[in-house]
């Protein structure tokens, strides 16, 4: 048991107790950050006359050693410390000693710990955002490519009306686009740096959050002392903005395994991205699709969890706290992993056209269609939505479809029909009829793939590369 803090107590913890309190065997995520982060604080304590220029260099270059120690394997990060920022210092007073007794001055571990989560999410912010931008790519190529792939508009998962394969992947990319764009807003909001807090009410030393928050490419200084310690809001933020990325991939997938059902058949999946049965030789299933689906549960747990972990804690800093990095570690994982593989199984998933269009074609989503024809030759929409009723029934009798009637049959039904009927019901023409922005017609979507090209290509990730996100 290796603790910062023996001077008051006149007993060891108990073994149980330690274990309950460690936090080292996750926290260690972050030790990249922990490091950073004191080496900001201690050239800021320089430059404000706190420490003086050797005590600075020779701090700095044991954080450095240690730092490259850990990467390199030469130096292990064990159990016995209760958390990162205790093996840090322990490591770097072995290393240095008298000076490295130094590096806590005006610090808390309480502020300590709110820049090390701080620092570690807003990198992997990024990284998400990165791997969303990915995704948004594959979609909007797939947009590209399928501007006339006919398929089956659903609602209540019935067929509904006609659409295009471009226009059902245009509903996912926008989804995705608000996702990427709330990563930049939550980005933006966090991005003020809450060392310097102290354990809660600041610290007497002239320290200068201006310089340490700027030198950690924060926008400025958080502002209220107390707030900086027992702030979470970003956490549960990026939580729920995961959970809302989740719940976008889970919904594509549910619709992946129903295209790859036998039933529909309108999708394979790679062979290097499904798995096979141990009994039952002939299957192919969509474990991948399935496990994103199933993973989005963890996610919103996290949320939940960290946002009944806050619910009433009073001010300022509380261990409950330190119940924040497990989940949000986790959550940030499996997110990333999932878009990563969804990604990775959308762009080698092979969409069977044939399937897609006789399938459009079968469950009468030309109907209103058909309609807005008598429509069109004066009938009034109500009259012409109980003829094309009955004229599916007719249809449902004979097991067929609209365009395959012979026109005496249509006029048996309603005399306002003519030849140029079969035009107006075919697939094409209700689709390419839909020409308002946000409609499946052709021109509509090409329109819509620009304006989201050009999205792309202005990308605030291109701008986060620098950390300046406003
Ligand atoms: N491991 C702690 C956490 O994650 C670090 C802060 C400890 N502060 C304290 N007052 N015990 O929250």
């Amino acid at each position: 048991m290796a603790q910062l803090w023996g001077g008051r107590f006149t007993k060891e913890t108990d073994q149980l107790v330690f274990n309950f309190n460690a936090s080292i065997s996750f926290d260690q995520k972050f030790f990249e950050e922990d490091i950073e982060g004191s080496i900001a604080h201690v050239v800021m304590l320089e430059k404000q006359g706190i420490l003086t220029e050797s005590e600075k260099n020779a701090i700095v270059k044991g954080l450095t050693g240690i730092r490259q120690d850990v990467q390199e394997g030469r130096l292990n990060i064990t159990q016995e410390y209760e958390d990162i920022h205790s093996f840090v210092e322990a490591s770097l007073i072995s290393r240095i000693g008298e000076a490295g007794k130094k590096l806590h001055t005006g610090r808390s571990r309480n502020d300590q710990v709110a820049l090390d989560m701080k620092l570690y999410t807003r990198g992997e912010i990024i990284s998400i955002a990165g791997e969303i931008e990915e995704l948004l790519l594959t979609l909007l190529a797939m947009m590209e490519d399928n501007l006339e792939t006919y398929m089956p508009g659903f609602t209540h998962l019935q067929k509904a009306q006609p659409v295009t394969l471009a226009h059902h992947a245009g509903a996912y990319f926008e989804m995705f686009k608000r996702d990427s764009l709330r990563l930049k807003d939550i980005y933006a909001r966090m991005n003020y740096c809450p060392l310097g807090a102290g354990a809660l009410a600041g610290t007497t030393y002239p320290l200068d959050r201006v310089y340490t928050a700027s030198l950690l490419g924060f926008e400025g200084p958080t502002l209220n002392s107390m707030d900086s310690v027992s702030d979470r809001d970003y956490l549960i933020e990026l939580l729920s903005a995961l959970s809302t990325i989740m719940m976008h991939l889970s919904r594509f997938c549910e619709e992946i395994i129903i295209w790859n059902s036998n039933e529909y058949g309108f999708v394979e999946i790679d062979d290097t991205y499904s798995t096979g049965s141990s009994i039952m030789p002939q299957k192919k299933n969509p474990d991948i699709a399935e496990l994103v689906r199933g993973k989005t549960g963890r996610v919103y747990g996290a949320l939940i969890s960290l946002l009944t972990t806050m619910k009433g804690l009073p001010l300022a800093y509380n261990k409950d706290m330190q119940e924040d990095k497990e989940l949000t570690f986790d959550a940030i994982d499996t997110v990333k992993g999932c878009l990563a593989l969804f990604t990775g199984m959308l762009k080698g998933m092979k969409f069977n056209r044939e399937a897609m269009a006789v399938s459009a074609m079968k469950g009468f989503t030309n109907a209103t269609d058909a309609a807005d024809y008598l429509t069109g030759k004066g009938v009034p929409f109500r009259d012409a939505h109980e003829i094309i009723g009955r004229l599916v029934l007719y249809c449902i009798d004979r097991d067929t479809c609209i365009e395959a009637l012979s026109l005496e049959e249509l006029k048996a039904i309603s005399p306002v029909f003519e030849g140029d009927i079969y035009d107006a019901v075919s697939l094409k023409t209700c689709v390419e009829k839909r020409l308002t922005i946000g409609a499946p017609g052709s021109a509509a979507m090409q329109e819509v793939i620009r304006i989201n090209r050009e999205f792309m290509e202005k990308s605030w990730l291109k701008q986060a590369d620098k950390e300046t996100v406003k």
